[in-house]
């Protein structure tokens, strides 16, 4: 049986992923120090002989006795909210907390496949964004803590890479959704879910032009499974190309809750807001045989179900 690490197993991405790899028959050990996840979203995996929970923040050494096959290195704060809050233990799991994760996958000659994110390209001044565009970030904005966090993973991956020979995955990860996410966790679908249900303002920022697109979850589940078994070793874009602006999303998900309280509260545009988000895949077609499968009216039915027995 392969065994399988995950870090941040916990938290949306890692406790789908634990699912999936369990699903497909793997021994999973899921790590996590629950700094922004949920135990719940694993609860049901405790009852079973081939997952195994370690309680452990990945920033200090790590130690995994017997074999590892795979690691997928996805612990991290995730959402602005979370990274603004705890911004030098985001800054820490990006770079010590890789660190660390490398060099087990290097003791352990297990292959190893780590989150990054489309925030390494900032305020994109290409459109849409493709693996071969560098990225145009603030360092010392609000948001350079998560983004330089994460660009620093991807120079230390491609250097355990290169100088260590280790076998290495890198996936840029765009906006993805789906049950278990936070309510409060302040990304732009759990705040416009619980406002519509509520029968609040959803806060929409600037007027609403900004675009963004979102990825169902088990699409992205399914890029990164088959971006761990390729042997394609430099970055990865997986999201969903279908883009559409913020002021849109919101009345999609009006519509969908059907709150007739429910309305559209313009705010102002905070500062570093990308304006817009849309990922190239031609490499993920193209290597994978990958793209999007759920589509997003399907994809927010599925999550709306979720949120109605979470949003009090
Ligand atoms: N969800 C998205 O749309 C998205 C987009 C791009 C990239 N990503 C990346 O995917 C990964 C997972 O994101 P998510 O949305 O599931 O976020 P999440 O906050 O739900 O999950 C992150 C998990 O990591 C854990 N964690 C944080 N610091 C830790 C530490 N020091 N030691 C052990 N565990 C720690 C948290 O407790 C949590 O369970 C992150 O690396 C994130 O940067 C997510």
């Amino acid at each position: 049986m392969k065994k399988i690490l995950i870090s941040g197993a916990a938290g949306f991405l890692g406790s789908h992923l634990s699912d999936r790899f369990i699903k497909e028959g793997y021994h999973v050990i899921g790590m996590d120090n629950l700094l922004t996840g949920n135990i719940q979203n694993i609860e049901h995996l405790f009852p079973l002989k081939e997952f195994e929970y370690y309680h452990h923040d990945i920033t200090k050494f790590v130690h995994v006795p017997g074999k590892l096959d795979y690691i997928l290195h996805f612990a991290s704060p995730a959402s602005p909210i979370d990274y603004l809050k705890m911004p030098i233990q985001t800054l820490k799991v990006g770079a010590l907390g890789t660190h660390n994760m490398l060099g087990l996958a290097r003791e352990k000659n297990a292959r190893i496949l780590v989150a990054s994110t489309s925030e390494v390209y900032g305020d994109p001044l290409e459109h849409p964004q493709s693996e071969e565009y560098w990225g145009n970030v603030n360092p010392v904005g609000p948001r350079g803590v998560y983004d330089e966090a994460k660009r620093f993973l991807e120079a230390i991956t491609m250097a355990y890479h290169t100088f260590h020979k280790v076998d290495t995955r890198i996936i840029r990860i765009f906006n993805t959704y789906g049950p278990r996410m936070r309510v409060e966790d302040g990304r732009v679908l759990p705040a416009f879910f619980s406002q519509a249900i509520r029968g609040e303002g959803l806060t929409v920022f600037g007027d609403g032009s900004q675009t963004r697109s979102f990825c169902y979850v088990d699409d992205l589940v399914e890029g990164i499974y088959r971006l761990l078994l390729s042997d394609y070793n430099k970055p990865v874009n997986v999201g969903n190309p279908d883009e559409c602006t913020i002021l849109q999303f919101a009345q999609e998900i009006i519509d969908l809750v059907g709150n007739p309280n429910a309305y559209i509260d313009y705010r102002p545009l905070p500062e570093d807001d990308p304006k817009v988000r849309q990922p190239d895949i031609t490499k993920a077609r193209n290597i994978l045989g990958w793209e999007p499968k759920v589509p997003r009216a399907e994809g927010l039915l599925r999550t709306y179900e979720y949120f109605k027995t979470v949003v009090i």
